[in-house]
C-alpha cells in the first residue's frame, strides 16, 4: 500500500483532521449551550471520516481490495512492457527496481495437503519454494497429485491442509490477491470455442482490469509471438488442437502474471508444434523476470527448460533438485540388461552379491543398475559370474528418464 499523498489529498486530509476541533471551540464561543448541540456532533463526524481516511492511508476514495488489483502488494510489481517478446527486442527486460529487503520467494508451499471427498489423499504435506524468475518443473506419473497442486496454488481447488504463497500471498487467505498476481494454462482448454481467439483474449484481459489500449498492444505483440496473428477473428472451435492450445498460453499472457503455471503445456501436440511451443516457453523465461511452474510427462523437455525439477509420487516429493544434480545421483555409467525369467528376483540376487546397490531397479524385464566407482566391464564380468540368464546387456549414460524410473517405478520404499 503506498503511503505517499498528494498536496490536495494531504490538505484535504489535514482540514478534515481538524475541523471538529475548530467547530467545538467556535460554537462554544458563540451559542450557549453550542457545544452539546453543534460540538459534539461534528466531532463524531468528524473523527468518522479521520477513520475512513486513516483505513484508506493516501486519502484516495478506492476500496480496500479489489478483485483483480493488489493494493498490499509485498514487491515492486515488474514494470511495463516487462513481457515483452518480440523479436525486435532481443535485450532482456528491464527488471524491477532492486528489493528493499532480501527478494521473496515466488511461490512458497508449507505441508500442502489435499483430500478429495472419499478419501483420497491426492496431495500429502509437501514443501518446496520456487525463487522468483525460475523455471521450476513438478514431475510424475498420472495421478501423481500434479494438478491437484496446481489447483491449489491457483485457488481453484481448497487444500486441506498446510499453506501456500504466490508473491507473498497466501492462497487460501487472499485467493484474489493470489490469484492477480498469476496465470494458469489448465490441463483441460478453458477458452470459449464459440468466439474468436481475439474476444477470448479480450475478454480474459478484461477480467484482470488491464487497460484496453493496453490489451490491444499486448494481444497483438502475442498474436505475433506465437504465430496466431492470421487466426485472431477465426472462432476458437475451427482451430486445430495446437493452434488452441497456443492461445490458451497467450491468453495466460496477456495479464502479465508474475507467476505461470502451465499444466503439460504441450501434452498431444505434434513434435514440430511441441518443439515451437518450448522455445516460446524458453524464451519467456530468458527474457522476462516471470516464475515458471510447469508439469510434464516429457522428461527431455523438463530437462531443456527448467532450473530445478520436484518428482511427485502418489503425492509426495521423493526428489527436488537441478536436473544435473538429479542426474548426477547415478553415477555417470549405467549397464542395463535384459532378463529372460522374474527381474524382480535377478535384482535381489545381483544386490546379495554386492554387484548393484540399492538405486538398481527393475521396469518389466529390464534391470537398469547404476555403477557408481564400479567400471561397466567389472560390473558385466560379476554378472556373468553369477549364472544369471540375460538375453541383452549393454552400458550407456544415465539419463532423466532413469531418475524418474527409480523414483516412481514402482518400488519407491527401497528406492528412497
Ligand atoms: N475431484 C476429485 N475427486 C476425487 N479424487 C480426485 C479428484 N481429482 C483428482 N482426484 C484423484 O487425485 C489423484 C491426483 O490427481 P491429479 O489430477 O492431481 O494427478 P496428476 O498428477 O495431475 O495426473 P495426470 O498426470 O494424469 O494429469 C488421483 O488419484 C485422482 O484420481
Ligand atoms: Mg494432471
Amino acid at each position: 500500500m503506498s503511503t505517499k499523498q498528494t498536496p490536495t489529498a494531504s490538505l484535504t486530509f489535514r482540514l478534515l483532521f481538524w475541523s471538529p476541533a475548530i467547530a467545538i471551540i467556535l460554537s462554544a464561543v458563540a451559542v450557549p449551550g453550542g457545544l452539546l448541540i453543534f460540538g459534539l456532533p461534528l466531532l463524531a463526524l468528524g473523527y468518522f471520516l479521520f477513520a475512513v481516511l486513516a483505513q484508506n492511508g493516501d486519502g484516495s476514495r478506492e476500496p480496500a481490495v479489489q478483485p483483480a488489483r493488489v493494493h498490499d502488494d509485498p514487491r515492486p510489481r515488474a514494470r511495463k512492457g516487462a513481457l515483452t517478446m518480440s523479436k525486435a527486442n532481443t535485450t532482456r527486460p528491464v527488471r524491477p527496481d532492486p528489493e528493499p529487503t532480501s527478494p521473496l520467494n515466488a511461490i512458497e508451499v508449507h505441508g500442502l495437503s489435499k483430500t478429495y471427498h472419499g478419501g483420497v489423499e491426492a496431495v500429502k504435506a509437501i514443501d518446496f519454494e520456487v525463487a522468483a524468475s525460475e523455471v521450476f518443473g513438478l514431475l510424475g506419473p498420472n495421478g501423481a497429485g500434479k494438478s491437484t497442486t496446481i489447483g491449489m496454488l491457483t485457488t481453484t481447488i481448497k487444500p486441506t491442509g498446510g499453506s501456500a504463497r504466490l508473491a507473498g500471498f497466501d492462497v487460501a487467505k487472499q485467493p484474489l490477491a493470489a490469484r492477480s498476481v498469476s496465470s494458469v494454462v489448465f490441463q483441460e482448454p478453458v477458452v470459449d470455442r464459440s468466439l474468436t481467439g481475439r474476444r477470448n483474449l479480450d475478454l480474459h484481459a478484461r477480467l484482470w482490469r488491464v487497460e484496453p489500449r493496453e490489451a490491444k498492444a499486448r494481444i497483438a505483440e502475442l498474436a505475433h509471438t506465437l504465430g496466431l496473428t492470421e487466426l485472431l477473428d477465426r472462432p476458437v472451435g475451427s482451430y486445430s488442437g495446437g493452434e488452441r492450445r497456443r492461445l490458451e498460453i497467450a491468453r495466460a499472457l496477456v495479464s502479465q502474471p508474475r507467476v505461470l503455471f502451465l499444466d503439460e503445456p504441450t501434452v498431444g501436440l505434434d513434435p514440430r508444434i511441441r518443439a515451437e511451443l518450448l522455445d516460446v516457453i524458453a524464451r519467456l523465461r530468458d527474457r522476462t523476470e516471470m516464475t515458471i511452474l510447469l508439469t510434464t510427462h516429457y522428461l527431455d523437455e523438463a530437462e531443456k527448460l527448467c532450473d530445478r525439477l520436484a518428482i511427485i509420487h502418489q503425492g509426495e516429493i521423493v526428489a527436488l533438485d537441478t536436473p544435473a544434480a538429479l542426474l548426477a545421483g547415478l553415477g555417470r555409467e549405467i549397464v542395463e540388461l535384459r532378463v529372460s525369467g522374474d527381474a524382480e528376483a535377478a535384482l535381489a540376487s545381483l544386490r546379495s552379491h554386492g554387484i548393484v546397490d540399492g538405486d538398481g531397479f527393475a521396469v518389466g524385464s529390464t534391470l537398469t543398475l547404476p555403477l557408481h566407482e564400479r567400471s561397466a566391464a567389472e560390473a558385466i564380468a560379476a554378472i556373468d559370474g553369477t549364472g544369471l540368464a540375460t538375453s541383452s546387456i549393454s552400458t550407456r549414460q544415465p539419463t532423466l528418464d532413469d531418475v524418474y524410473l527409480r523414483l516412481t517405478g514402482g518400488r519407491i520404499h527401497e528406492a528412497a
